[in-house]
């Protein structure tokens, strides 16, 4: 399939319609995607042919849900190219992932311990290590990123040391775009910290193209499925299988046990003793659905479409007065973060949407690295495979406007 950006527009339902009265220019897809038809089929077909809960039923539908429901797992390890099927633990989605791994990892954590994370990291990826070590006594570090936005990566192996239990870091970074060489980072890693586990925060990674759980090595890789064209509150989380089979149980409750008494239970083997209760079937097919959907593209020209955006919007940038790039990492995709002098990114934020314009504005959940850039926030547009070069140019007609309105 060659890459025809008009056929892929056509089969995003959303994109044709008008808000305030002028065509959607969607330019928050780091926030979330939208959902190609593919997807809305596969979630209209699962609840009107074969709805059922899955794994318990004696009955014909329970197991089509379940056979469904499973061949979504196996389409996530096939993406991730994960070594077993068992290795793919269905979550809500990233934040609740890297909660599993968190929760699991301070019941590990000794006081002389440090876990490892970097100044770029979402809430999502920060919050949770910091509780955790609060938790366990242990020290929680931060590798410093350079000005530009880009990890320092010496400074980041100068902080690795025996010592070191734990790393966090995202693939690529939500409020800068950032896109973090997690292969050589984990490297660097088993090098200098052989105990150390890595888990890699994929939210903003999977749907800019191929993520290989094997070749970056990594024991954790944590993603939503709505960042990646399917449903929301749906999500995995990739475990190295060694690490995972026994991983403290997080919840407990049916399908996760292998026997229970009144007064003990035992619990059962990967991946069903890290799911309990019943799981978001609906949301995991139509996650399979948009995976299936998103491989199919031809993904060397996918690459080449979403840095040509960039591209655009860096050449537009500089020619416009008074507009700051915020991250300009060589290495980076999918995100614009940007300020203009004088003016509130929120009433930036708001003129915009007058004009259709999507976009948003914000601590975009990484208070701490705003602070470490010395900004209170910014403007974010982010791109996605439907996104077009008119888009990004419509961005800064409206950017013209909201400017000569506010300042
Ligand atoms: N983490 C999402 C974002 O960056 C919500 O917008």
């Amino acid at each position: 399939m060659s890459f025809d950006i008009a056929a892929i527009r056509a089969q995003f339902p959303i994109l044709s319609r008008q808000v305030h009265g002028k065509p959607l220019v969607y330019l928050d897809n780091a926030a979330t995607t939208q959902k190609p038809q593919a997807v809305i089929d596969a979630l209209v077909r699962f609840y009107s042919e074969c709805n059922s809960n899955v794994h318990r039923g004696a009955h014909y539908l329970s197991d089509e849900a379940t056979r469904r429901y499973e061949h979504a797992r196996d389409v996530v390890a096939n993406f991730l190219n994960a070594n077993r099927r068992e290795e793919v633990i269905w979550t809500s989605g990233t934040t609740e992932g890297i909660n599993i791994v968190a929760k699991g990892m301070a019941e590990r954590l000794q006081a002389n311990d440090e876990v490892l994370v970097t100044e770029l990291e979402h809430h999502a990826n920060l919050v949770t290590w910091q509780q955790a070590c609060k938790k366990a006594g242990a020290t929680l570090k931060v590798a410093p990123i350079l000005n530009n936005g880009a990890l320092d990566q010496a400074a980041f192996a100068a902080l690795l040391s025996s010592q070191t239990a734990f790393v966090a870091m995202p693939h690529v970074s939500n409020a800068l775009g950032t896109v973090n060489p997690v292969q050589a980072l984990t490297r660097t890693v088993r090098e200098k910290s052989p105990r150390a586990l890595v888990l890699v925060d994929g939210a903003q990674g999977v749907a800019h193209g191929d993520v290989n759980v094997q070749s970056i090595d990594c024991d954790f890789y944590a993603f939503s499925g709505h960042k990646l064209f399917g449903p929301t509150g749906v999500g995995a989380l990739w475990g190295r299988y060694s690490v995972l089979e026994d991983w403290p149980v997080w919840l407990t409750g049916g399908e996760m046990i292998a026997s229970v008494s009144y007064q003990d239970a035992t619990w059962g083997a990967l991946p069903n003793r890290l799911e309990a209760g019943t799981p978001n079937i609906a949301g995991a097919v139509g996650m399979a659905a948009a995976i299936e959907w998103f491989s199919a593209l031809p993904l060397v020209e996918v690459k080449q479409h979403e840095a040509q955006l960039i591209e655009r919007a860096v050449a537009l940038g500089e020619e416009f007065d008074g507009l700051t790039l915020v991250g300009n990492a060589p290495e980076k995709i999918g995100v614009y973060s940007f300020n203009l002098n004088g003016i509130h990114p929120a009433d930036v934020g708001f003129i915009l949407d007058r004009q259709g314009i999507a976009i948003r504005t914000g601590d975009h959940c990484a208070q701490p690295l705003m602070k470490r850039l010395g900004v209170p926030g910014t403007a974010r547009a982010s791109f996605s495979i439907y996104n077009t070069i008119d888009e990004v140019e419509q961005l800064f007609i409206g950017l013209r406007k909201a400017k000569e309105m506010l300042s």
